[in-house]
């Protein structure tokens, strides 16, 4: 959600600024800009489009600068606009900045700066933060005092970062509830939402706490509270290797394909975490005697599917709340842990609820894909999945290595709790072992089945997408899936919901797509049918996603996706697997943005 970048070097930043600029655009893609100063003067470019198309418009390249700043945007205040992308500049041009976040109270200051003479350009709410500063640089003359007056008047969401020609040698920046970090190396100092604005020149980082700011030269960082003026002395870190943007789709057209395509090796590198960190979640779930599973969007859905994996394996319900209403249903304290899923790690309403969670007692975990990420910093105990970095904005592999991981967490508390045998952990060990040999001859020949039919299935402007049981799970995240990555209506839903007033939709205009259990699950396997024979008497298309050999084609299916046969406890993974390649060949037969949809973003740090 927006993407910050800063430099500061002793020769032109510039191409170190748009190598940060591409590597951040998956937080935003609307529009973009970069501001540096050279001679005294702030030189600002900006325009609408993806990083690629406003460099071309723009010619940043021309841009010279020892100090600057670079934004992408994710629009929330004010359309998709050049006078709405950053950076923006104060009425004298002398101050430029930009801003990931949501001013909640930004008009009050409007209109009081608009009273003291400031001429506003954009409908954003990140203008008045610099007009903010200026108005208190013209009381003292002074910017730092002035950055953190201007700060304390703020309400709401941000990581900042301001550059101004009354003091061209330094960064200025700032964090309250959006990500903002400090890159150390090379003789540059570096600002950047995430790792990817700089990961190609440090490792060396100062990481920003909410509250905090920092003034940032070349020789050196200063932090403090913004609050007290207190200061905070923080040492460097060194980030580990791993889980950044690389910007190569290898052989591939889409990232989505790709990271499909790495499925296997994930799940691989899923299975090889440390016993250890899995089975020290599994005993704190154990020990606690409320617990709770939470994540949104797709990561939501994981904890869905893993709580049909808790139920199924430990006999344990953990109740999986979506982490925008944590807060409202959560009973937590001291004696819970909640459990948060999420790719990035930096997902503001996940970070909500874990807050949440914490400050009444609670211990607090996540599954987390990005190693320097919030999150993983926040929590008690963090698992990193080592899924390398998720470039698409559409989550793939990411979500079936946090299947993985917590599947193993339910076997192990399974195994605390002495609901299984060391027999069946053995056969469940093994099926799992096999999963990825099994992924990747879907992924390689699960194409030749869905090409060319989504060419018809993209004409459907209305599917619903059901399942039964863990099947439910699927059928929710294989409709997200389908939706962002084609833009056609999808909703996912049980079967047994359907006909409590959807299925009042469905006509010979409607498709169905049915994940159908694997027969050995006779009472799931039953239901789904009986759903799939509602659907068909009401004359709807159906395409049914089951498994080879199992019967169920026979009588029912207008279309059908055959999977191979495999256990329960895999079936589920494959069968979501099966489900992004369905959404991703939807996508290309629309000739959708596949890796960068309309109006989404990889990382969602606004609530
Ligand atoms: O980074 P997170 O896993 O916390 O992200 C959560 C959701 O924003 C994310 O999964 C979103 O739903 C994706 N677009 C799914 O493909």
């Amino acid at each position: 959600m927006c993407g910050i970048c800063g430099v500061i070097g002793k020769t032109n930043v510039v191409p170190q600024l748009l190598t940060g600029l591409r590597n951040l655009e998956y937080r935003g893609y609307d529009s973009c800009g970069v501001a540096v100063i050279a001679d005294g003067t702030i030189h600002l470019r900006k325009n609408v489009g993806a990083v690629e198309e406003v460099e071309q418009k723009e010619q940043f390249q021309e841009l010279e600068g020892f100090i600057g700043l670079a934004h992408t945007r994710w629009a929330t205040h004010g359309g998709v606009t050049r006078a709405n992308a950053h950076p923006h500049l104060s009425c004298s041009g002398d101050f430029a900045l930009v801003h990931n976040g949501i001013i909640d109270n930004y008009r009050p200051i409007k209109a009081w700066l608009k009273e003291r003479g400031h001429q506003f350009l954009s409908q954003t709410d990140t203008e008045v933060i610099v007009h903010l500063i200026e108005e208190y640089f013209r009381e003292s003359g002074e910017i730092e005092p002035a950055f953190r007056k201007a700060l304390a008047r703020l309400e709401g969401s941000f990581a900042l970062a301001l550059i101004s020609t009354h003091d061209p040698h330094t960064l200025f920046c700032a964090r309250q509830e959006s990500p903002l970090i400090i890159g150390v190396g090379n003789g540059n100092m570096y600002l950047g939402s995430d790792m990817n604005a700089f990961v190609e020149y440090t490792r060396e980082v100062i990481c920003l706490e909410d509250g905090e700011y920092a003034v940032v030269r070349r020789d050196g960082v200063t932090i403090r509270q913004m609050q007290t003026g207190k200061r905070v002395v923080r040492a460097c870190e060194q980030m580990p290797d791993e889980g950044y943007t690389i910007n190569d789709k290898g052989k591939y057209q889409h990232f989505m394909l790709k990271e499909i395509a790495e499925e296997p090796e994930v799940v691989q590198k899923a299975l090889e975490i440390e016993d250890e960190a899995i089975i020290r979640l599994a005993r704190t779930v154990a020990q606690s005697a409320h617990v709770y599973l939470t994540g949104i969007g797709t990561a939501f859905y994981v904890t869905l599917i893993a709580q049909h994996y808790f139920a199924r394996l430990a006999d344990r319900y953990i109740p999986a709340l979506s982490s925008d209403e944590f807060p409202f249903l959560a009973q937590v304290g001291r004696g819970s842990t909640v459990i948060a899923v999420s790719q990035s790690g930096e997902t503001i309403d996940t970070l909500r609820a874990l807050r949440y969670a914490k400050e009444r007692g609670a211990t607090t975990a996540a599954v987390v894909n990005v190693p320097s990420s919030s999150m993983v910093r926040e929590v008690d105990q963090a698992i990193l999945q080592g899924a390398g970095p998720e470039i698409c904005v559409l989550s793939t592999k990411s979500t079936v290595s946090q299947v993985i991981i917590l599947l193993r967490v339910a076997l192990e508390l399974a195994v605390l709790e002495g609901k299984l045998e060391a027999r069946m952990k053995e056969q469940y060990e093994q099926e799992l072992a096999s999963l990825p040999a099994l992924l990747t001859d879907l992924i390689a020949s699960l194409p030749a089945q869905v090409r060319v039919p989504a060419y018809e299935y993209a004409k459907v402007h209305n599917w619903f997408f059901i399942g039964r049981g863990v099947y439910s799970a699927v059928a929710l995240e294989s409709a997200l899936k389908f939706k962002e990555s084609s833009y056609l209506h999808a909703e996912g839903m049980s079967g047994g919901f359907l006909k409590h007033g959807t299925i009042a939709l469905i006509d010979e205009t409607t498709s169905t797509a049915a994940f159908v259990p694997p027969p050995e699950e006779k009472e799931l396997f039953a239901l789904t049918l009986s759903s799939i024979q509602e659907i068909k008497a009401r004359g709807g298309f159906v395409l049914g996603i089951h498994q080879e050999g199992d019967g169920s084609e026979e009588k029912f299916f207008d279309a059908e996706i055959v999977l191979p046969a495999v256990s329960p406890l895999v079936a589920p993974v494959v069968a979501l697997t099966a489900g992004q390649i369905l959404a991703y060949y939807t996508a290309l037969a629309l000739g959708r943005s596949i890796d960068k949809p309309r109006a989404l973003a990889k990382s969602v740090t606004v609530t």
